[in-house]
Formats: structure tokens, C-alpha cells, sequence
């Protein structure tokens, strides 16, 4: 899909959705990830709880993957394998932020891990990959959450184009 195209039916880009459940931003990631196939990277922006891990369990379900979605913080990244009746496209969930800061070239980190998933034929979802996760691929789904002081997420999705 073309950087300026919407994201499906319902999803339009530059909205910001109010998210006042967990199982709302869930759901968001349910719906997201009928919108990405493989080779699909998808980066995650905002603070500490703002809820980028529930968003991934999303996208989990929505593609049909196996295995707990939770937040990688001994581990870089996870591989979740495609499920029967999913959508047969694997899920990997990075977490940059203990990869350290904006030098980080995360396709080297995850070179460097060896994975038995191929990048290319998965949908890769990295936390905290605000500046350092674009230059995996030419575009990419930023998801941004906030935390409204009332507890409410607003999230914006938007395909970027690699500047
Ligand atoms: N509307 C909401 N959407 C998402 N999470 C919510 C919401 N309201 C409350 N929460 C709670 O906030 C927490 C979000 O945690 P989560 O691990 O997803 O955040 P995160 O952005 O991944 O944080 P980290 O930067 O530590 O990885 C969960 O405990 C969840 O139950
Ligand atoms: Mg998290």
C-alpha cells in the first residue's frame, strides 16, 4: 500500500482515535494488522505504558500467531510463528529500548540475533523504534500512543514514507 492511500475502511490517517480500554487499543491492533502482510514493519511511539505492548497483542490476534504476546524487556525481540487459520505471516515484536538511543542500527541488532523468521516475510513491530527502526524498510506504519491525563490512549496511525 502507497504511503497516502487510508488504511481500510474505517481507519482514516491522521485521526486521532480515543482509546479508553486496553481492549480498545487491542482491538486497534486487531484492525491494523488486516491492513499488513508480509514485509510490513510497523513502529510503535510512546511513553512508558502507553500501551504499545497491548496494541502488538492486537496485531498478534489479528494476524493468527502463536505464543504470548508480553513486554520484551529481557529480549530484543520475539518471534510469534503463523497459527492454522491465521493469516499465515509471522509476527516480530522488537523492543528498542534497551537498544539504546538513536545511533542504534536495529538491522544490525537484529542480524545480529540470528532469527528464524524471515524479516521479509513477517510483519515486524518494534517499540520505541521512533528514529532508530525506519531504515528497516522504505515505509512504514508509525503508531503513536498518548496518555491522556484522564487515562484515555489516543493513537495516530500513519504509513510514513523512509525520509
Ligand atoms: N486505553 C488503554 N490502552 C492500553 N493500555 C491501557 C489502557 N488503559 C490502561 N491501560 C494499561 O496500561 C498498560 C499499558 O501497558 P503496555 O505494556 O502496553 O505499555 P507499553 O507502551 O508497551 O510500555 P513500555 O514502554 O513499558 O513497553 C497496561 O497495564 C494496560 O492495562
Ligand atoms: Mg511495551
Amino acid at each position: 500500500m502507497p504511503p497516502e492511500t487510508s488504511l481500510g475502511t474505517g481507519l482514516s490517517l491522521d485521526t486521532e482515535l480515543e482509546l479508553p480500554e486496553p481492549a480498545d487499543t487491542e482491538a486497534l491492533g486487531v484492525r491494523v494488522a488486516a491492513e499488513l502482510g508480509a514485509g510490513d514493519l510497523v513502529v510503535l511511539s510512546g511513553p512508558l505504558g502507553a500501551g504499545k505492548t497491548v496494541f502488538v497483542r492486537g496485531l498478534a490476534r489479528g494476524l493468527g500467531v502463536s505464543g504470548a504476546v508480553t513486554s520484551p524487556t529481557f529480549v530484543i525481540a520475539r518471534e510469534h510463528a503463523p497459527l492454522p487459520g491465521g493469516t499465515g505471516v509471522p509476527l516480530v515484536h522488537v523492543d528498542a529500548y534497551r537498544l539504546g538511543g538513536g545511533s542504534v542500527d536495529v538491522a544490525a541488532e537484529l542480524d545480529d540475533l540470528d532469527l528464524d523468521t524471515d524479516l521479509d516475510a513477517a510483519v515486524v513491530a518494534v517499540e520505541w523504534g521512533e528514529g532508530v527502526a525506519e531504515r528497516l524498510a522504505e515505509r512504514y506504519l508509525l503508531v503513536r500512543l498518548a496518555r491522556r491525563p484522564d487515562d484515555v490512549r489516543v493513537a495516530t496511525v500513519t504509513w510514513q514514507a523512509r525520509g
